[in-house]
């Protein structure tokens, strides 16, 4: 039996669960712009209403925001299409809009209550979501293309290329967005699981090093397995004894090419969040990594001024994945911590091929560009760019090796 509507309200705003109160159109209208219901029918629509218990967000009369619970109301509940309006983000309404689902009277003392998410974790983690203890027991008919196929209006403004569930809270701006939804997603995402599974097959580690990620909320912005996997490789073809990571984020990438040390090799690796920072070291350590890892806490720039000041010797092999306005600074200063034949290997330099776009306003994009024109002019830079799919979208990475500086050397020919 049902417990009727609920409603409750916070200053000028108000949840409530009354069928009656939804703005259907307003709804469809968010859906529209989220990447996993961009074009859904409006008859699909209308039926995914009456099948959920539905709750709205309003700002006076005005619905500002929307999720949905699949229910049998006794052991089992699915959280859905949590969206608020851009204008109304930032204020917690994202986490009062899951905690007024969590405190529905039908949605109490249930076995399992399950989302999914693409990097809102932060936000349901404060609400008492946590990853699966055994997300192998999970499987899925999963059709992420299915409403593609009903074209949009060639008019309609493109998916949003952020989070399944649009309530992300106040977090510090990703270096990498989410990547918007793209018509060949769903294989690319198949085959880069294929890809894993021949050539990079989850192990202990690596696993326990993205759960822990996700257990503390971090968004997912790590290289994929397979990218994870084509580190190490050119880790290894090149030898490189010694690296240079900027931008560790939980370490992920970094046992990938810390793998591919030699015993007497060594990686340092830049973060400028202390606790990320902390959460490598740990991942590092129960990876067996910790011996041959550093991790650096602070501004990447000043990291590498100070190994710069200290006089390091020359890196091997650099990987630069951290904040993208910087890119131009980062390969800039990884030559100052080079040798003829280091390998310079930059990710996220395609970013939906936003990056031949001068006018997007997005520093990061702006921050690749920058870095394109100095390598391009640069007289000991040989680098080539790759563009790339797969489970983290479309994509790109840049690899540079660096010449020899004596005259002839020169790249221009
Ligand atoms: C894309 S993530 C790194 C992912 C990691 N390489 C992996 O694949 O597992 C980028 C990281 O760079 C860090 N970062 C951003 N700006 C930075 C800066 N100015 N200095 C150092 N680290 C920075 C972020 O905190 C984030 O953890």
């Amino acid at each position: 039996m049902s417990a009727g509507v609920v409603e409750t309200s916070r200053g000028e705003y108000t949840i409530s669960t009354d069928p009656a109160r939804l703005d259907v159109a307003a709804i469809g209208r968010f859906l529209g712009q989220s990447y996993w219901a961009a074009g859904i029918p409006a008859e699909t629509l209308r039926r995914s209403l009456a099948g959920a218990i539905c709750f709205g967000l309003f700002h006076g009369t005005e619905q500002v925001g929307f999720c949905r619970v699949v229910t049998d109301r006794a052991t089992f509940a699915w959280l859905c299409d949590v969206w608020i309006e851009e204008a109304h983000r930032g204020g917690g309404l994202g986490q009062w809009l899951v905690e007024t689902v969590l405190a529905h009277p039908d949605l109490q003392g249930l076995r399992r209550f399950l989302l999914a998410t693409r990097d809102a974790h932060s936000l349901y983690a404060r609400c008492g979501f946590r990853p699966p203890v055994r997300p192998d027991a999970f499987m899925e008919i999963h059709r992420p293309d299915i409403y593609r196929a009903a074209a949009a209006p060639t008019n309609a403004p493109p998916p949003q290329g952020h989070d399944a569930h649009a309530a992300r809270p106040a977090e510090p701006p990703s270096p990498a967005p989410a990547p918007r939804a793209h018509a060949g997603q769903d294989l690319w995402t198949k085959v880069d699981g294929a890809l894993e599974a021949w050539l990079a097959p989850a192990d202990p580690a690596l696993a326990a090093a993205a759960a822990a990620a996700a257990q503390a909320g971090l968004p997912e912005i790590a290289v994929a397995p397979a990218q994870g996997r084509f580190l190490e490789v050119l880790a290894r073809a090149t030898g490189a004894r010694r690296m240079l990571e900027i931008g560790t984020l939980a370490g992920y990438s970094t046992i990938w090419l810390a793998r591919a040390l030699p015993a007497d090799g060594r990686l340092v690796s830049l973060e400028i969040d202390p606790e990320r920072a902390r959460l490598a070291r740990e991942n590092l350590d129960r990876a067996g990594l910790a011996p041959r890892v550093e991790v650096i806490t602070g501004p990447a720039l000043e990291s590498l001024a100070g190994l710069c000041a200290a006089g390091v010797a020359p890196f091997d092999l650099v990987f630069v994945d951290a904040d993208k306005q910087n890119s131009r600074a980062y390969v800039e200063q990884a030559l100052a911590l080079a040798r003829p034949g280091t390998l310079v290997v930059v990710d996220n330099v395609v970013r939906d091929g936003r990056v031949i776009d001068p006018a997007t306003g997005d520093a990061g994009v702006d921050g690749v560009r920058a870095m394109m024109d100095f390598i391009a002019a640069h007289p000991r830079l040989r680098a080539a760019g790759l563009q790339t799919v797969g489970a983290k979208g479309y994509d790109g990475m840049l690899l540079a090796v660096v010449e020899d500086a004596a005259p002839g050397g020169g790249v221009s020919g």
